[in-house]
């Protein structure tokens, strides 16, 4: 079987962002723009891209980690350079090199893998892609011979006025023969701009007496490449178009698309409603027949089936099936709330777990707890986490007991099965099962201790 590798360029400078951060890694929907191309070219070849980094090339680096091997170009002087700088690491390693940009998130791998499909069913040494538009967007435009094949690329700086008026662009995207790619590179002249063009790799084919395919793509949108920050948000919105499409058709419904940010890594069930204004960011997983939003942000959180968040922060929680939560609601960091947990509004939950049935409707805040089932949590609750101690300490409440409201229960402490405290309790004693304790213990011990 043959092999492919893709070539991601990427050394660019991306000047029109006038950004401090490289201009891959701004992100779309909580991936840097760079991340888009990366999936897309690693499902097309079935391995890892290498990826020509220059301009901010430490930074790409770190930020995209193991998703590539990386060359580094330096000067960037142009195309078919930034292309050769991966040879070494290549040469007789892979049958075919797919060429594609790190600018331009919304390539999809199936049109990749088309073009490398198109490029193994063929003699010639290279199929290109192409894009019918009317709108040229600085493009170069693909010159045809007067049978109707492919004899080159004008490079829209050096086109004719006839030339200009050409509709078939070059999208910049290619799978070339290796063997082919590495001898052609070093016979690309310098072009008057001073640079080396990946085009002209193109002419020299022709001039050889050799196939260039062309391969025109379907969908012109996935062409956008990133310029500028009106670019960003333009292919942001198409991407964001394009997932949320993809759960509709899957069976969720979303009351308004336009609001509604769903990132790639999310996973939703069927029948769930997405409410206006919703952001489902990270490793977020929701189950069937929920209720999302409106004015909603889940992040890295599990949300079971049945379930209902309403205006509500979601960050690195667990919600088991039949919790609701909200209006505004947070969960932190830890919080798991199980079976039948309801939570009203103005609660905070943090590495804290609520047992099934547990009740808590109004303003409290749970940190470092752990609660089992049925527990009644009185408005205005709080854990002092902070303890007497000064140290972060847990605080358990045993089933059935009710936490009168306003109470606080300063740590570490334990309230036993079937307790109660009553309104504006301070607890700072263990309250043994099925005793009911009242009253404000607090009295002035010490003088505080001079602290930093
Ligand atoms: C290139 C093509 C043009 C095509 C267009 C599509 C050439 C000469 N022209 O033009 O025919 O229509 O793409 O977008 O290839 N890069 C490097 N190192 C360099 C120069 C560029 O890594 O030395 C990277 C950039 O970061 C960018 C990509 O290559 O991701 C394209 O470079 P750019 O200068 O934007 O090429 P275009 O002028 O747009
Ligand atoms: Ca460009």
């Amino acid at each position: 079987m043959s092999t492919t590798t893709a070539v991601i360029l990427a050394a660019g400078q991306g000047t029109r962002m006038l950004s401090t951060l490289p201009k891959v890694l701004h992100p779309i929907l909580g991936r840097p723009l760079a991340h888009y191309a990366l999936d897309a070219a690693r499902s097309a070849t079935a391995s890892q891209p290498v990826m020509v980094i220059g301009h901010g090339g430490d930074a790409v680096r770190q930020a995209l980690g193991e998703a590539a091997h990386y060359v580094v170009q330096e000067p960037q002087l142009g195309t078919a350079h930034a292309v050769q700088q991966a040879e070494t690491l290549l040469k007789g390693r892979t049958d075919y090199v797919l060429v594609t940009y790190a600018d331009m998130p919304l390539l999809r791998a199936e049109t990749l893998t088309r073009l490398v499909q198109a490029q193994q069913a063929q003699r010639g040494p290279v199929t290109m892609l192409t894009v019918i538009a009317e709108d040229p967007r600085g493009f170069g435009r693909i010159l045809r011979d007067a049978d109707g094949r492919v004899s080159g690329i004008v490079e829209e700086a050096q086109a004719t006025p006839e030339q200009l008026k050409i509709h078939e662009l070059n999208v910049g995207v290619y799978c070339f023969s290796a063997d082919f790619l590495w001898d052609a590179l070093r016979r690309v002249p310098l072009s008057p701009k001073g640079e080396y063009y990946l085009t002209d790799v193109i002419g020299i084919a022709v001039a050889d007496g050799l196939d260039v395919q062309a391969l025109a793509a379907e969908d012109a949108a996935e062409m956008i490449g990133i310029n500028t920050r009106v670019h960003l948000a333009e292919a942001a919105a198409l991407l964001r178009e394009r997932i949320n499409r993809q759960w509709m058709l899957a069976g969720v419904t979303l009351t308004a698309p336009a609001t509604t940010y769903i990132e790639p890594g999310v996973a939703v069930g069927r029948d769930t409603v997405i409410e206006p204004n919703t952001h489902l960011r990270g490793k977020t997983i929701i189950g069937e027949n929920c209720i999302i939003g409106p004015n909603t942000v889940i992040v890295d959180t599990s949300i079971g089936s049945h379930c209902k968040v309403l205006a509500s922060m979601l960050e690195s929680a667990v919600m088991e099936d039949h919790v609701e939560i909200g209006p505004f609601g947070h969960l932190r960091k830890g919080a798991y709330l199980c079976q039948g947990v309801h939570m009203g509004n103005f609660g905070e939950v943090k590495n804290s777990r609520l047992g099934p049935g547990t009740k808590m409707g109004h303003f409290s805040y749970i940190g470092d707890a752990g609660i089992e089932a049925d527990v009644n949590i009185g408005a205005g609750t709080i854990t002092c986490n902070f303890g007497m101690d000064g140290k972060k300490s847990r605080t358990e409440i045993g089933a059935g007991a009710f936490i009168g409201s306003d109470t606080l229960l300063v740590a570490p402490v334990t309230i036993g099965k079937g307790a109660v405290t009553g309104s504006g309790a301070v607890v700072t004693h263990d309250v043994p099962p099925d005793t009911i304790v009242v009253g404000v213990p607090a009295r002035p011990l010490r003088a505080r201790e001079k602290h930093d």
